[in-house]
């Protein structure tokens, strides 16, 4: 069988590096693809992969990287994350707009741009990272949960109009995941990021990999539709049993 290929989108931190890496073990030419190229090639030699600049924001970054591409077996659409924790009567038009661009359009355009690659695989699959904030909601949280919201719903359709093909649709939705994902929302302030884990065991991007590469790496015939998979402290999104009280 010729060597099975993924793209992975977001690959240069957290849950996107650590799928490269566990792609590249369990036997597949990973090509890691974000914004930060020194970081992707640092990750590409040591997996043995390839790196690509990536801007899902950018229709023409996207276009340059698909053009490359003739077979792809395997497309992680993981790029994305929250900007801001503002209630609505304060929120950040521009904030929203990036949120949407990254995490709902940016899997339209990659999904669209890679479908000719997947098909000529003859078996694809495309693999989905929303959030349980693809289904719940907080306060403060509605940038974000309105787009992991959407990008369940383009999920979900997607599998309904590729019934018949030979091409799987899954979603893997994590609860808390100590990344980079903090730091970004409160544009680097390292005092709110670390708090949003303060006293709990959230769990770490490989925890999160696994469960991808796992679903990968199912039969042809078998659709893992989504896996929700949360810390152990975590009930919901509101509900966390921290231990300092
Ligand atoms: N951490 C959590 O608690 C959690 C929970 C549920 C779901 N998620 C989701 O999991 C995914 C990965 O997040 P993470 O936790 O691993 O956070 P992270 O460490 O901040 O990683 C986010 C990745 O997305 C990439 N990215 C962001 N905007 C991009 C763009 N416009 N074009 C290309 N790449 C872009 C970043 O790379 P560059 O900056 O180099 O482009 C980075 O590699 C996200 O979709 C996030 O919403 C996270």
């Amino acid at each position: 069988m010729s060597e099975r290929i993924a793209v992975v989108t977001g690959a240069s931190s957290g849950i996107g590096a650590a799928t490269a890496r566990r792609l590249a073990a369990a036997g597949y030419r990973v090509i890691a693809a974000a914004r930060r190229l020194d970081r992707l090639e640092a990750l590409a030699a040591e997996i043995g992969g390839a790196a690509r600049r990536l801007d899902v924001t950018d229709p023409a970054s996207i276009a340059a990287l698909a053009a490359g591409l003739e077979r792809v077996d395997l497309l992680v659409n993981n790029a994305g994350g929250a900007l801001g924790l503002d209630p609505i009567e304060r929120s950040d038009d521009e904030r929203w707009r990036i949120m949407w661009e990254a995490n709902v359009l940016g899997v339209m355009r990659m999904t669209r741009a890679l479908l000719p690659a997947l098909r000529a695989a003859g078996a694809g699959h495309v693999i989905n990272i929303g959030s349980v904030s693809g289904f719940e909601i907080y306060p403060g949280g509605a940038g974000y949960t309105s787009v992991k919201h959407a990008a369940r719903a383009v999920t979900q359709t997607l599998r309904l109009e590729l019934l018949g093909e030979p091409i799987r649709i899954t979603e893997v939705n994590p609860g808390l995941v100590e990344t980079e994902f903090a730091r970004v929302r409160f544009d680097g302030d390292e005092a709110k990021a670390a708090a949003t884990y303060r006293g709990m065991t959230p769990l770490t991007g490989d925890d999160v990999a696994e469960c991808i590469v796992w679903a990968a790496n199912r039969p042809a015939h078998v659709n893992v539709d989504e896996i929700v998979v949360r810390p152990l402290d975590q009930a919901s999104v509101g509900h966390i049993h921290r231990r300092d009280g």
